[in-house]
């Protein structure tokens, strides 16, 4: 059951208790008139003024309640789009529309007014969940699964009132061509949605694909569409990619990624195929995790082969290896650049959401491109972020010694950008054997979960360096904070490298989950091995990670209780036995968005 948040009985039923209120206040969840009219302002609604010191100052939320997926980004008419799934009514999850908002930058957002979709079709009454935009003959058209008054996942389309607004207001459900497509044999009728962003296949003709389940044996797979005119769609035989065991495949992504420089790309087509990969990534409903493969496509055969078998999906690379999911990709036009948004689920329980009177947010938009290794990707959050920036503090050659910790002052703040560049401990770098990389760690038999790696001691270790890194969201005296760091260590000669992200101290007041997360860093794959470095975005609940240039990242939430605001200290450690070196440390504070609306 893909949609809610948890899924154990005991949280399940936990969650319906303390709903219980609320859902017997709710309006008839099908009038769609108080669907429509509920304004977005943030005059309008209020939330528990107690918790709002942990919402967000520069990451996108709504004023109020449940948010989860991004939907349909586009560019159109020099405005960028989010569309996102939401709950007007409730901090949990249910009631599912299209909230909107629009932007000219990626990071200032505006509520629009309007609600793009509402429930008030028998193809979608019971929730209008998540799908994408594609500009067809210069306009852009929406499509999205309904979730039938029967239960049933179809595929809708949605086009605008007025393409000649650039706002995008207001939308109309295409009644005589909905749903287009059904679940087909072999498909549960709840394994059936998230339509991706259209392409035009080598015969000229429309293409989308569907994510999806095979009910005989658990194989996640992507199902594809072709259309001549965007209104009758047929099912292809052929899927575009499929993979044993893998559960349900969710909200599906696949585009053409340039194998030299950062440029974006959405020809899907011939000749540039040559100088292009394509990489195809699910949100597993399983495991919540967005992973992807890197491969080829074939546009006359239509078929997708990883570059990698030991890399297909389910197994290897993850978009972020902390709470991150449901994502989408989408080409900028304007930028000429991939960007990627993401949803950032909430940490404590739901309880907890209802308290606040809201929960999740989005990620920072990312622009992605493939890696020189060619067979992973970097992200990077756009660079319009960077105008946020102010107030630089910066320390050059910081020499730390084993067990030191150095407060960085005048750093007190929840809005930090923090980027830091750690000389590599020469035991390390100067070791030949440095042979890291993701497919020797598969063929050694390296565990899945490198987690172990991040947490354990690890008296077979030849060699361990580190951890070494910072405490963000930390009190003064430490007591409260949360790690980020980097940690080496050396099996039968080859080292494992790797970001780590320590929760365990973090949160002290709050009944969020405070495990570890913890990603491979590739070593071997880049030039200046000299050097590690990670870049953090901190936002009173939020501390998101992109390790080496964005090879790994990391997103996690954080809720803390003595170091929020300005008692928000940060600190550079090393815990590990060799002296380390921090050659650049440069710390922002990030200015707060005040959100309007349009
Ligand atoms: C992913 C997802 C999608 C679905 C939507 C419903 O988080 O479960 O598969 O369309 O959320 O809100």
């Amino acid at each position: 059951m893909a949609p809610l948040p948890s899924s154990s009985l005991f949280s399940f039923s936990l969650l319906f208790f303390a709903l219980l209120p609320s859902i017997l206040s709710l309006p008839d969840r099908y009038d769609v008139q108080t669907l429509a009219a509920i304004d977005q302002s943030p005059d309008s609604q209020r939330n528990d003024l107690d918790w709002e010191w942990q919402r967000t100052g520069f990451h996108f939320q709504p004023v109020k309640n449940w948010m989860n997926d991004p939907n349909g980004p586009l560019f159109y008419k020099g405005v960028y789009h989010l569309f996102y799934q939401w709950n007007p009514y409730a901090a949990v999850w249910g009631n599912i529309t299209w909230g909107h908002a629009v932007s000219t930058d990626l990071i200032h957002w505006k509520y629009v007014k309007e609600l793009a979709l509402v429930p008030d079709r028998w193809y979608d009454i019971k929730g209008v969940w998540s799908g994408s935009a594609t500009i067809v003959n210069g306009e852009p058209i929406l499509l999205y699964t309904g979730w039938t008054n029967s239960s049933t996942q179809v595929q809708n389309k949605a086009v605008p009132k007025n393409s000649s607004d650039p706002l995008l207001r207001e939308w109309i459900k295409v009644d005589a061509e909905n749903p287009f497509a059904v679940p087909p044999p072999g498909i549960n009728t709840s394994d059936f949605r998230d339509p991706t962003t259209a392409w035009i296949g080598q015969d000229g003709l429309w293409r989308t694909a569907v994510g999806s389940k095979y009910r005989a044996n658990d194989t996640g797979i992507i199902l594809q569409y072709r259309s001549k005119d965007f209104a009758k769609w047929e099912l292809l035989d052929e899927s575009l990619h499929a993979v044993n065991g893998t559960g349900m495949w969710e909200c599906p992504d696949f585009f053409p990624v340039a194998v030299h420089g950062q440029q974006g790309s959405e020809n899907y087509l011939g000749e540039e195929n040559a100088i292009q990969k394509f990489v195809i990534k699910v949100s597993l409903d399983e495991t919540r995790f967005d992973t992807y493969v890197v491969g080829d496509y074939d546009p006359a055969s239509e078929k997708f082969l990883p570059s990698f078998e030991a890399l297909d999906i389910g197994t290897a690379l993850r978009y972020d290896y902390g709470i991150y999911y449901a994502s989408k990709s989408f080409y900028d036009p304007h930028k000429k650049r991939r960007v990627l948004l993401g949803w950032i689920n909430e940490a404590d329980k739901p309880t907890s959401d209802i308290r606040k009177g809201w929960a999740s947010v989005q990620a920072i938009p990312r622009v992605v491109w493939l890696d020189e290794n060619q067979h992973s990707l970097r992200q990077w959050p756009v660079p319009e972020i960077n105008s946020l920036r102010k107030h630089p503090i910066r320390h050059t050659d910081l020499l730390l010694k084993q067990g030191e910790v150095f407060k960085v002052n005048g750093s007190q703040g929840s809005q930090l950008d923090i980027e830091v560049t750690f000389q590599i401990p020469k035991a390390h770098a100067n070791d030949e054997n440095d042979e890291f990389n993701f497919e020797s760690s598969r063929v050694e038999g390296i565990p899945n979960n490198t987690l172990i790696y991040c947490n354990g001691s690890f008296p077979e270790a030849e060699q361990i360096i580190g951890p070494f890194g910072v405490h963000v969201l930390a009190s003064e005296d430490l007591r409260e904070r949360t790690s980020v760091f980097f940690k080496f260590l050396k099996f039968k000669g080859s080292w494992k490298t790797m970001v780590c992200n320590d929760l365990t101290s973090s949160s002290l007041a709050s009944d969020a989950t405070k495990g570890v997360y913890g990603g491979l860093v590739s070593l071997s794959s880049y030039k200046n091995r000299q050097a590690l470095t990670m870049r953090i975005l901190v936002d009173h609940s939020i501390v998101e990670t992109f390790a080496q240039g964005g090879r790994t990242c990391i997103t996690a939430r954080s809720y803390p209780l003595l170091g929020s605001d300005n008692n928000a200290h940060m600190f550079v450690f090393n815990n590990g036995s060799l002296p380390v070196k921090a050659t650049h440390l440069a710390v922002w504070k990030m200015d707060k968005i005040r959100y309007t609306t349009v």
